[in-house]
């Protein structure tokens, strides 16, 4: 299969590099401003006029002009891979639209889990199966920098400087450290696995770039370790909860074992019980393989991940309630049904809460950037 690539940055490279090795895949045109070379153009339209051209893959990220690309090779009855969340959880309903009008596939597999094969089994355990939660650590920048923070006691900026060296950043890494990226892989999850695409703004969401050695001390202390976890859940009634956000988890929990910047995947389905995927979550070569395992299921038939009844949603967290570790400046005003006393008071307060109200957690803590606040999820 002739392809061409749109962008050559780090995932992108990974790909050109990986086809290189693959004798059904030709990357024929290369989509960069940067480089020079006789398969480089910096215009679509040598790309959309070239006839041998069945599939376009973009590794560009950003919005635009990745979403006019993405609707234009569409539309122009290209498949179209990609690995860019930003994208999919923005644009997915409309392009999978364009794709299924067109007969053409769209696939995102890379763009949740980097390496790991996670929306593409998500894809078939949801045609088989009801699938009851889904969730998992999809950042690997995160677990990276909470990792280091929690074994060796390294300091945050240092360690983000290093992740960012490493290739598992973003570009701008606020979206990593602020729970944007896995809230946008949990887009993508909730969508595959229940049939509903969520907007970023309906989720729940907060990161980790409040957290201080002394909440990694409390957590030590406590048998706990801080993971920053995406969980999507359905209930009986059908309505599905969705949330981004640091979670204290039992130091012999699976979570707990997730070290660097590995990622972990899990749903939960009636049948299969709960499936669980360990990989690489981000960098060059993982991610890039598996957009190229992307390209080959193309080849092979795979055409769409979510489903045809697939709808925009909204997710329902009114009955959703978490007890929290919460640390706020000192006199920050708590509702009193929230917490007892502060378990440590000075600089800062801090509480372990009543089970709380998770949308209303959210909401309060969104002015107090400086506040921690980690749900508590004990063995
Ligand atoms: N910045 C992302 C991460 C890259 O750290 O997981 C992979 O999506």
């Amino acid at each position: 299969m002739k392809i061409a690539l749109l962008g050559m940055g780090t995932i992108g490279t990974g790909v050109y590099e990986i086809a290189q090795s693959l004798p059904d895949v030709e990357v024929k045109w290369v989509l960069e401003k940067r480089f020079q070379a006789e398969y480089i153009t910096d215009d679509m339209n040598v790309i959309l006029s070239d006839p041998e051209i069945e599939l376009v893959v973009e590794t560009m990220g950003g919005l635009h002009p990745a979403y006019e690309f993405a609707s234009q090779a569409l539309a122009s009855g290209r498949h179209f891979v990609t690995a860019n969340k930003l994208l999919v959880s923005a644009y997915g309903v409309e392009l999978t639209k364009l794709a299924r009008e067109k007969g053409v596939a769209f696939l995102y597999g890379a763009a949740c889990g980097g390496g790991i094969a996670y929306l593409a089994n998500l894809t078939i355990a949801r045609g088989i199966d009801r699938i009851t939660a889904l969730g998992g650590i999809l950042n690997g920048t995160t677990n990276y920098i909470l990792d280091a923070m929690q074994t060796k006691g390294s300091d945050y900026a240092a360690v983000l400087a290093e992740a960012q060296s490493l290739g598992y950043a973003e570009r701008d890494p606020s979206s990593d450290v602020d729970g944007l990226d896995t809230q946008r892989k949990l887009i993508l999850a909730s969508a595959v696995g229940f049939d509903r695409w969520f907007k970023p703004e309906d989720i729940p969401t907060r990161g980790i770039a409040s957290v201080l050695p002394l909440d990694v001390t409390w957590a030590k202390t406590h048998g706990l370790v801080i993971r920053l976890c995406a969980r999507a859940e359905r209930s009986a009634d059908g309505k599905v909860s969705a949330c981004v956000e640091p979670t204290l988890v039992d130091r012999h929990a699976p979570e707990a074992a997730i070290l660097s910047n590995v990622n972990y995947a899990w749903y939960e389905g009636e049948k299969y019980g709960l499936m669980s995927y360990i990989g690489q979550g981000a960098g060059k070569d993982p991610t890039a393989a598996n957009v190229l395992r992307d390209v080959r299921s193309v080849s092979a038939g795979h055409r769409y991940m979510t489903s045809e009844t697939c709808v925009p949603g909204v997710p329902d967290n009114a009955s959703a309630v978490e007890r929290y570790y919460l640390r706020v400046p000192a006199g920050t005003a708590i509702p009193e049904d929230w917490v007892q006393l502060p378990i440590h008071s000075g600089e800062w307060d801090v509480y372990e809460t009543n089970p709380v109200p998770v949308a209303e957690m959210h909401a309060r803590m969104a002015e107090i950037k400086s506040a921690f606040f980690a749900g508590i999820r004990r063995a």
